[in-house]
């Protein structure tokens, strides 16, 4: 899945200001921008987030993080003042679908006036972009196997409504103000960090934490449903090449591979690399759920150089092998203080 479209000049050493940073993928994109020699801000409220997620940045003089909350505009206006980001990546919002329709308020404030406040600040700040993270959900179910950014966007819930509204309102700064703006369309995101407690959480998240544990999986329907799984690494390049690469025309790019695989595909691999797993309990399907969802990625990879280079196969072994990783460090104990550890709790 390497990429073979001419890739962009992007710019080096960007200041960037990183909302979300201690979640799934603000994390994610603050490894891949440092990495990359950009300096990065992290705001996060750790709400869902966790500063154990920017673990391997701690001492990395180009990352800065910062506890506040996006709503507070007082705080934020203060640290772009501060700051003075070439960019800003706003990741921070309400990402649980089912919350966003039983508590409409959060989802206006988080998805939608927390946006306006961003863009009144960018404005305000001389930023030269921001980029946002949309969702397929801003498409609804529709009956066209492979979505591009013209189908029509027909959202069938609060969350998806709300991320069409920062985007149409984000479009607006940029049509009025020299502000540029990419709102970037995420497809089924999957990866290491997303918390398989949350029980919104996606589908790989929960199932890997199934199969780990040796529990059966749950499929609703007879899992042939299909979604386009796209891993959190080549997300994060998204966010990476949409905040730096120089030259950009504002609007929104689908971020997804453009391969749709069923929930018994899922199943499949994560059984190959689990001979023992019990089978899965197949369940009735769940009323409204989309059957199908696939994305075009082809104005990304236009517009940002971006392609997909993480297959599902390689996405779930590397998932699998970085828990394994983290379990054991969780119940290493050193040997120094392997001494002090009571006998029978060392035993067992
Ligand atoms: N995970 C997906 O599959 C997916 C798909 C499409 C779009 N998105 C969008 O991508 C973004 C990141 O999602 P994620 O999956 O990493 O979720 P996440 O919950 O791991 O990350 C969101 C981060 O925002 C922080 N946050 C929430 N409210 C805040 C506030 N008021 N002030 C400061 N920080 C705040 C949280 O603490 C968390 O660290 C979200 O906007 C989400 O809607 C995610």
């Amino acid at each position: 899945m390497k990429s073979n479209s001419p890739q962009p000049e992007t710019r080096n050493g960007a200041r960037i200001l990183l909302t979300g940073a201690a979640g799934f993928i603000g994390s994610h994109t603050a490894e891949q921008l440092v990495m990359n020699g950009h300096q990065v801000i992290g705001l996060d409220n750790l709400s869902t987030g966790h500063l154990s997620n920017l673990n391997n940045l701690r001492g990395n003089q180009n990352f800065e993080f910062i506890e506040a909350n996006v709503l507070d505009e007082y705080r934020f206006n203060r640290v772009m003042k501060q700051f003075q980001p070439h960019t800003i990546i706003h990741l921070a919002g309400l990402v649980s679908v089912v919350q966003a329709q039983q508590e409409p308020a959060i989802n206006f404030s988080l998805n939608v006036q927390a946006t306006d406040l961003i863009a009144r600040s960018a404005v305000a700040n001389g930023t030269r972009r921001v980029v946002f993270s949309s969702s397929a959900a801003v498409y609804g179910d529709l009956e066209e196997y492979m979505i591009h950014e013209d189908s029509p966007t027909r959202p069938i819930g609060l969350y998806g409504a709300a991320k069409l509204a920062s985007e149409n309102l984000l479009l607006g700064y940029a049509r009025s103000y020299p502000l540029e703006v990419v709102c970037l369309r995420y497809f089924n995101v999957y990866g290491d960090r997303q918390d398989p407690k949350n029980p919104y959480s996606g589908v790989i998240s929960i199932f890997s934490d199934r199969f780990s544990a040796g529990k059966p999986v749950k499929v609703f329907g007879d899992g042939e449903q299909t979604r386009d799984f796209v891993s959190v690494r080549d997300v994060a390049r998204a966010n990476r090449l949409a905040a730096t690469v120089n030259e950009i025309q504002s609007g929104s790019r689908n971020i997804c591979t453009g391969q749709s695989r069923s929930i018994n595909d899922v199943v499949q691999i994560f059984q190959s690399i689990y001979p023992e797993a019990p089978n899965p309990d197949y369940a009735e399907s769940r009323a409204g759920e989309i059957l199908h969802s696939c994305g075009n990625g082809g104005y990304a990879a236009m517009m940002l150089g971006f392609e997909p280079y993480v297959s599902m196969e390689d996405g779930l072994s590397d998932l699998v092998a970085v828990q394994n990783l983290a379990n054991y460090s969780a119940n290493f104990v050193s040997p120094a203080r392997r001494s002090t550890v009571p006998k029978e709790a060392a035993a067992q």
